[in-house]
């Protein structure tokens, strides 16, 4: 059933291809975002005053997306909390105020708690998951499903990849009732052109990751670094490898480090600095020379042929070029496998990592 892949979590990885394709099919209409299923709230969207983004771990790092997206090319000023947070937080929320709320399993009870208050006083939910018929489907004033597939695998891998081409989608829709701007159809056009990137990159990357989570299995500590869209990025990245690997990992904003967490750095402490080829590389480039400056050694994610990120790190992980919102989602499956490897590499069971469930069901 794994068929023929050592892991689920690897064969998932591999099936994002077809995920991606699955989640755009029918999606993309003229080069335009095409979601009948939203049609109901489109007078909600147009009236909002209010646009909240609720979540939890990397269903959240997705909203995280979202969020900029909104704010780049909806001209919307967008809230995203966890929703353990936004649950219990007083905030005002009235017919005005759309809800965004994402969850693969759809019964994340946190999550759904969410949504209820803001159902009970009058704002619009859009759900986004992967189950029908789930808890959070039900619930919602409309539903977009993310069509991909059961995942085994209890680290969330394609489903991430799927939410994301998701809420592109989503966030394009907002786009085009609210204020369009014609950098959008590039970011569409791009989008579609997605599953062929992976598939063509997929198999020859996972190899050369292989061999880079080789070098760097053994460390105990990494800090994973990001601005603007590689933000988000280094949080799933950390995530990832702390639930499988076990080895503690934290994420913070680049320009955050010398605030406080730069004095973690030494030899013994590895970087991986996510550097997407947009106006905050240079940002990105000046706060790696700062690790380095203290031993630390840096793994890089960036743009091909990118020699200037190349000739300040250690090691370096090249996607192809696209368009700045695009980067989380050509990034993706590149610290998944990173954070795959290494876990197998310890000896750990990557599909059933310790004290995880595939679904919170209980506060
Ligand atoms: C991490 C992971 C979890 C989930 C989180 C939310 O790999 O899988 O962080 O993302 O528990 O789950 P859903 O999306 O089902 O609400």
């Amino acid at each position: 059933e794994k068929g023929g892949f050592p892991h689920f979590m690897l064969k998932e990885i591999f099936e994002e291809p077809e995920v991606l394709r699955n989640a755009l099919a029918g999606r993309i209409k003229n080069g335009r975002a095409n979601l009948p299923e939203m049609e109901n709230v489109v007078p909600a969207i147009k009236r909002a005053r209010n646009v909240h983004i609720v979540a939890c771990g990397t269903s959240f790092h997705a909203g995280l997306v979202l969020k900029r997206f909104l704010e780049d090319y909806a001209g919307l000023t967008v809230e995203i909390d966890v929703a353990s947070e936004f649950r219990y937080r007083n905030i005002h929320i009235d017919e005005n105020t759309i809800v965004i709320a994402v969850s693969q399993s759809g019964e994340t009870a946190d999550t759904l708690e969410g949504v209820r208050r803001v159902k009970v006083k009058g704002g619009t939910v859009i759900a986004v998951t992967n189950v029908v018929g789930s808890t959070l489907a039900r619930e919602s004033d409309v539903v977009v499903y993310l069509n991909a597939g059961p995942e085994i695998g209890v680290a969330a891998t394609k489903t991430y990849v799927s939410q994301l081409a998701v809420l592109f989608i989503i966030g394009a829709y907002i786009s085009h009732l609210r204020n369009e701007k014609d950098e959008i159809r590039q970011i569409i056009n791009e989008l579609e052109g997605m599953p062929t990137i992976f598939e063509g990159t997929l198999s020859t990357m996972n190899e050369s990751i292989l061999q880079l989570a080789k070098e760097y299995y053994q460390y105990r500590h990494f800090m994973y670094i990001g601005r603007g869209y590689g933000y988000p990025t280094a949080l799933e990245g950390a995530l990832k490898l702390k639930e499988i690997s076990y080895i503690h990992a934290s994420a913070y904003q680049a320009g955050e480090l010398k605030h406080g967490p730069i004095a973690l750095l030494d030899r013994e402490f590895p970087v991986f600095a996510i550097v997407p080829d947009d106006a905050l590389k240079a940002k990105v480039l000046s706060n790696i020379m700062e690790t380095r400056a203290r031993d630390a050694k840096v793994v890089a994610i960036c743009t091909e042929g990118d020699q200037e990120t190349g000739r300040i790190v250690n090691s370096r992980i090249e996607v192809p070029r696209v368009s700045d919102p695009l980067y989380p989602l050509v990034m993706s499956p590149y610290l998944q496998l990173f954070a795959y490897h290494i876990a197998v590499l310890r000896g750990n069971d990557p599909d059933k990592p310790r004290n995880l469930a595939k679904s919170v069901t209980v506060e």
